[in-house]
């Protein structure tokens, strides 16, 4: 390797063109999916408006925006009317996310219509499965509803699941019923503080405790190797990390290690730091997101499941 004053590394960073052709990493709305919360009754949020909540008739409309803007793939989370111990509102045939389902399926064919499929925002305990005598989460009782949602969604319309429960099995439960549909394994999901805004829109705090006994250990990169292998062999499509900045090298080893399509979730604490930071007037937020949307990308997820979607489409039209 010349060096300098052969090599100049600075003679392809001189203009913007020279920059845009040589970029090892590309940021496109095409990557990139919109999650939406659908509820009973819509909610607007002033400061974080990618965690407001939908009714079924706004998120029609959302869908619509989201088309035109260039958007082709949402991820729908559910806030039942009721909640119970078992989370029944995940998976009757008329829940939040079955209704809006049926409601979009056949007004945007070209949308890809994914699902979130966990028990949070259902149970009365806020937990991501049922609970034992002991309350603590039953793994193995959990793995039949979590299917259960699974399959209530692709028959209204759903085209991909994504079970972020954490259970063991629940890739293969799911598999199981659903031999054509692609699943998103939330697979290496950490248990994480940067949850909280979504927690609030989605009502979906633990009633007790913390999910610590099923959330992966924010200290751990080999078991979200393990994790993600396990997935694949019960049937993954895709693989997932979540959150995504603050493990971007669990992205990283991940993509490294496995061939399948990878995800990354930047989360509702992600999110809201940028905004909140940006409010105080410590930086600028277009600029912070794409830094970070670009490296999530340059960390190896193919996907990346942000709020910024619909503003980073609105930013480049
Ligand atoms: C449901 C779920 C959570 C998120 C996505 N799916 C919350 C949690 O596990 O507590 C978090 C998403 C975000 O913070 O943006 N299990």
């Amino acid at each position: 390797m010349s060096s300098f004053p052969v090599t100049r590394l600075r003679r392809l960073r001189r203009t913007g063109a020279l920059r845009d052709l040589v970029r090892e990493t590309s940021l496109s709305v095409d990557d990139l999916v919109m999650p939406l919360f659908v509820a009973p009754a819509a909610l607007r949020n002033e400061r974080l408006p990618g965690l407001g909540r939908h009714t079924v008739d706004s998120v029609v409309r959302e869908c619509d925006e989201l088309l035109a803007l260039g958007i082709k793939a949402v991820i729908l989370f559910g806030l039942p009317e009721a909640k119970d111990e078992e989370g029944s509102g995940a998976w009757i045939d008329d829940g939040v996310v079955q209704r809006a389902l049926r409601a979009l399926r056949p007004r945007f064919p070209e949308l890809i219509l994914l699902t979130d499929v966990c028990l949070c925002e259902y149970t009365s305990h806020g937990h991501c499965g049922v609970l034992g005598s002991d309350d603590e989460v039953d793994n193995d009782a959990s793995l039949e509803l979590i299917a259960r949602t699974a399959v209530s969604h692709v028959e209204a319309g759903a085209d991909v699941v994504c079970p972020s429960d954490m259970m063991d099995g629940r890739v293969g439960a799911i598999r199981e019923l659903l031999p054509q549909t692609p699943i998103v394994a939330y697979s290496a999901k950490y248990a994480s503080a940067f949850y909280g805004p979504f927690r609030d829109v989605a009502d979906a705090a633990p009633a007790f405790g913390d999910r610590r006994g099923y959330q992966m250990d924010p200290g751990n990169v080999r078991e979200a190797l393990r994790e993600c292998e396990q997935d694949v062999a019960e049937g993954a499509d895709l693989l997932m990390v979540k959150p995504a900045l603050p493990y971007l090298d669990v992205i990283r080893a991940v993509r490294d290690r496995f061939d399948l399509p990878l995800a990354a979730y930047n989360v509702s604490g992600e999110y809201a730091m940028v905004k909140a930071a940006a409010a105080a007037g410590d930086l600028d937020e277009r600029a912070a997101a794409v830094e970070s949307l670009t490296a999530i990308r340059r960390a190896g997820a193919d996907v990346v499941l942000t709020y910024w979607a619909k503003e980073f489409a609105q930013w480049q039209s």
